[in-house]
């Protein structure tokens, strides 16, 4: 069991360390950057304003990027921090968790630090929860601790889907690399009823199928592992255009069989509608990863097309964090989608496993044990 903010009792007058991300998409020179989306900000404010509304002193922690146990400039967390206070003022923030080695070793001198006159601790990263660091992990060995409101809601769409979907179920899965989700690719072979591939990935399962992809994305060492993924029970959609750059580098659309020293950067228009024909179809939909290369406008239409079909669909749809949930952005469709999960890694990690780090770290919080 995982304790929610209710369980946690009177919190007036304690001090309460809400883990969020808040490792938002920035932009601009080092010494100035401009935050690019503060959805992952926005997103932890239920959890702040439960927790300040009845009393309690907040300190959030998160981490920003990735600086490697040392301060840089670039991952300052200045600009986060003032739009926190306008957006929950009052409320403090640590320095960059990630500023000290201490937080990805899970080092327990670290976590003393963190939790030295902290009363309670709240896990709200649902996007960090599948990292075993010291901020996810350390502080629910020795506080009471809960989930707060974004990880809870987060737990409940993502183990519904999981488990007990409404079908049809599909997942429409694309992004460069197939060999960071093949293990998510093959948990979600055992529940979908249909698996639509686009993106990078595409590519070594047309390989796969020995169709011609000239210079496209492809992993060789997966060719074998898309071969057995193609011959199992579940139908696997794959695009029947693309778009991309001929041999010369000029725009192009292509069948399947792709000239030499061409490249696909996009499904092409024919595929996107048969994509959306099966999203427009289904129940339910998860999605993750674009079409194709979108932040290029001339390869944006598949996704673009993706992402309108998950719109207008009567389906209950969640969208993957990370590029697709910048793509319906880009789109402006972020609030037509159910819900559009705040974890990339941690919501394809959850539906692989069904646990996270940090969930086994709030179940063995001293006040559910
Ligand atoms: C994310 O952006 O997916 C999370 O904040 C986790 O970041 P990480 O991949 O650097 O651990």
């Amino acid at each position: 069991m995982i304790a929610h903010l209710e369980d946690l009792g009177d919190v007036r007058g304690k001090t309460v360390l809400v883990r969020t991300d808040f490792n938002v998409p920035m932009s601009g020179p080092d010494e100035s950057r401009i935050i690019e989306d503060d959805f992952r900000i926005r997103s932890a404010l239920e959890t702040l304003n439960w927790l300040t509304s009845r009393g309690a002193k907040v300190v959030c922690a998160t981490h920003l990027g990735r600086p490697k146990g040392k301060f840089a400039a670039k991952y300052s967390l200045e600009p986060v921090r003032a739009r926190l206070a306008e957006l929950a003022p009052g409320v403090e923030l640590l320095e960059n968790l990630r500023f000290d080695a201490g937080e990805e070793s899970n080092d327990s001198q670290f976590v003393a630090k963190l939790i030295s006159g902290i009363d309670i601790y709240v896990n709200d990263a649902f996007g960090a929860a599948h990292r075993a660091h010291a901020s996810i992990v350390g502080p629910p060995k020795t506080l009471p601790s809960a989930a707060g409101r974004l990880l809870q809601k987060e737990l409940e769409i993502l183990s519904e889907m999981r488990s007990n979907p409404k079908r049809p179920f599909v997942a429409v899965l694309g992004g460069a690399k197939i060999s960071d989700k093949l293990g998510v690719i093959e948990a979600l072979m055992n529940v979908v009823d249909a698996l639509v591939i686009g993106g990078g990935m595409c590519f070594t399962f047309l390989a796969a199928k020995n169709l011609p992809i000239g210079d496209s994305l492809c992993e060789r060492d997966q060719i074998d592992v898309c071969k057995k993924l193609l011959s199992g029970n579940v139908p696997i959609h794959l695009p029947e255009d693309i778009v991309g750059l001929d041999a010369q580098g000029a725009f192009a659309t292509f069948g399947v069989r792709l000239p030499d020293h061409a490249k696909g950067l996009d499904i092409g228009p024919g595929s996107a509608a048969a994509f959306a024909d099966i999203i427009m179809s289904a129940r339910s939909v998860f999605w993750n990863g674009p079409m194709g290369m979108f932040e290029d406008n001339r390869f944006a239409a598949g996704t673009r097309t993706v992402a309108q079909a998950m719109a207008e669909t009567k389906a209950f749809t969640v969208v993957g964090g990370g590029d697709s949930a910048a793509a319906l952005a880009q789109f402006k469709l972020e609030t037509e989608v159910d819900h559009v999960s705040t974890g990339g890694g941690a919501s394809l990690e959850f539906l692989e496993l069904g646990d996270l780090p940090g969930l086994v770290a709030l179940r063995g919080a001293p006040n559910v044990k």
